[in-house]
Formats: C-alpha cells, sequence, structure tokens
C-alpha cells in the first residue's frame, strides 16, 4: 500500500530522492577512506551521480531548498570529503526528505519468507545466484550483482533498503526497478527472505534454542528498520559468544514477533 499512500501525498520521485540519499549514506564509506583518499573512483562517480539524481528528483518534487542541499552534497562528494562528513549530511538530508513529504517504508503485515524465497528464485537468481552468491562468469555487467551469502556485504541491508532496492532498482547498474513487475507485498517478502541467505538453515535452528533463553526476540517491525551490523551492535551487551551471537540473528531473521503496524516497536531492547 505505501506506494498508493505515498502518491496521493508525494510525488514518486520524493521517494525516489529518499533512496538514493540512503545509498550515499549506507555507501560512502566504501568509495572514500577516512583520510580521503579514493578507494574506488567507479563508486565515487555513482555516488555523484546518486546526489546529482536526488537533486532532480527534489526540484521535480518542488522542494527547491532541499534540491540545494543535495547539491551541496554532491559537491561534498566530488570533493571526496571525509566520510563522516558526507554520511551524517546524507542522512540529515534523507531524514528531512522523509520527513517532508511523510514517506512512510514500512511493511503492513508479517513477511512470508517462503513466498519471498519462490520470488527470488524466479526474479533474482539469475543474477545475484540461488545461494546468494552471483556466477557472474556467464553475465557482462559493468558492477557485480551484491553476493546476498556472504555476510559482510549484507551487513550493511536492512530489509528497508533492500525493498528500496527492488522497488526503485540502483540507477545506472544492471539492477533493474521492479515496482511493476512485483507487487508492494512481495518486495517485502522478498526483502526479509534475501536476507536468509547469510545464515546457514543449521545456524538457525541453533539460535533458535539460545534465543528461548532471551526476554524477547525482535518483531518484524523492528526488522524490517534493522541491518544486520545493528543486530550485533545490540548484542554486543548480551552474555553470548561471537558465534553463538550470528546464530541469534539468524534465528531471529527467520522467525520473528507479531507485531502491530501502528506501533514504531523502536524501544523495547531492540
Ligand atoms: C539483471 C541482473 C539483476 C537482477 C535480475 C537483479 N539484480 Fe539486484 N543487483 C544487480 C547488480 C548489478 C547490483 C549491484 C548494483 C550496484 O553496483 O550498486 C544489484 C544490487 C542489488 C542490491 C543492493 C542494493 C544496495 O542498496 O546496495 C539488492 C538489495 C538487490 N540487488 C536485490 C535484488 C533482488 C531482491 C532481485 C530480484 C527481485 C534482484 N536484485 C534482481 C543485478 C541484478
Amino acid at each position: 500500500m505505501w506506494l498508493a499512500l505515498l502518491l496521493a501525498t508525494a510525488p514518486a520521485e520524493a521517494a525516489r530522492a529518499y533512496s538514493l540519499l540512503s545509498y550515499v549514506g549506507g555507501d560512502y564509506a566504501s568509495a572514500v577512506g577516512p583520510r580521503r583518499e579514493v578507494i574506488s573512483r567507479q563508486e565515487l562517480d555513482e555516488q555523484i551521480a546518486f546526489a546529482a539524481d536526488a537533486a532532480t528528483d527534489l526540484r521535480a518534487s518542488g522542494a527547491a531548498d532541499l534540491a540545494a542541499e543535495a547539491d551541496g552534497l554532491r559537491g561534498r562528494i566530488a570533493a571526496a570529503g571525509p566520510p563522516a562528513e558526507v554520511i551524517a549530511l546524507a542522512r540529515a538530508l534523507s531524514g528531512r526528505v522523509a520527513a517532508r513529504f511523510k514517506l512512510v517504508m514500512i511493511p503492513e503485515r508479517a513477511p512470508d519468507l517462503r513466498r519471498g524465497t519462490g520470488l527470488y528464485l524466479q526474479a533474482c537468481a539469475a543474477c545475484h545466484g540461488v545461494d546468494g552468491t552471483p556466477r557472474v562468469a556467464h553475465l557482462e555487467l559493468t558492477t557485480q550483482p551484491t553476493a546476498f551469502s556472504s555476510r559482510q556485504q549484507v551487513a550493511r541491508l536492512s530489509p528497508q533498503r533492500i525493498f528500496s532496492a527492488v522497488t526503485f532498482g540502483v540507477p545506472g547498474t544492471a539492477m533493474p526497478s521492479f515496482s511493476d513487475a512485483l507487487d508492494e507485498g512481495e518486495r517485502w517478502d522478498l526483502a526479509f527472505a534475501v536476507l536468509l541467505l547469510a545464515h546457514p538453515p543449521e545456524e538457525r535452528r541453533r539460535g533458535e534454542e539460545i534465543v528461548r533463553r532471551l526476554p524477547r526476540r525482535p518483531d518484524w517491525l523492528q526488522l524490517a528498520v534493522r541491518t544486520d551490523d545493528q543486530l550485533r551492535i545490540t548484542l554486543q551487551q548480551s552474555p553470548f559468544s561471537a558465534e553463538d551471537r550470528e546464530a541469534v540473528i539468524a534465528a531471529v531473521r527467520s522467525t520473528f514477533a507479531d507485531a502491530k503496524v501502528t506501533t514504531a516497536g523502536a524501544s523495547r531492547g531492540w
């Protein structure tokens, strides 16, 4: 429903600008290092293009002030500004965009992981690999599809970010938009199912036994907006070993507590 709601209240460009700014916030550190050294020229060019596209989208949405901020952000990226500064700017700006246009990107119901996994095999496996490891030898792509089987590569992806990538695609890459092919519920099911690929089933089973000792497990709304790295940070306060914490993450990604869409739920320990 959110896209329909969004169209009633905000231009689609505003949602795309939000999503582009989230990429900058999420990925800039892989383009430029802490001493402003360029790690990847290609990644940096992509980030410049994202900020420029965000400015165009914001202008088209009638938010000239936010567009000017996006231009400023693009300037800092083009100058290879320090990650701490650029990421903070991108996050603050995407927050202002979300607030101005009242964007809510959260699922309406608990995800159906079985359906999501089926959709993954149909729509994504050709590029991202049946088991989340892309078999890229057959693909002539300018950028490589994300390896969902790699903990390191998915560490910064929340279901919300995956939903956004599936909805809008990643501009300038082979990653297509599925907003016409898949309805919103299907895209959310996928977004949650993708994050199972980095956690083998036996680890999930072991994690389930440990989770029973926790006072509560996170609900699906909390999980929708959290990356695995954020879950790791929360679990650092737990008495579990590093291995057990990974097993806990595997378990909570595959079975979740109930949530009410009306509660943000962010302040209940997770
Ligand atoms: C035609 C090949 C192709 C198909 C099909 C495809 N992807 Fe991708 N995907 C890519 C490429 C290439 C990238 C890397 C984009 C980049 O360089 O940032 C990517 C990146 C992503 C990302 C990471 C985005 C981010 O924020 O970093 C997600 C999530 C993703 N794809 C999910 C999916 C899902 C889910 C499906 C199926 C519905 C899918 N993709 C289908 C090629 C594809």
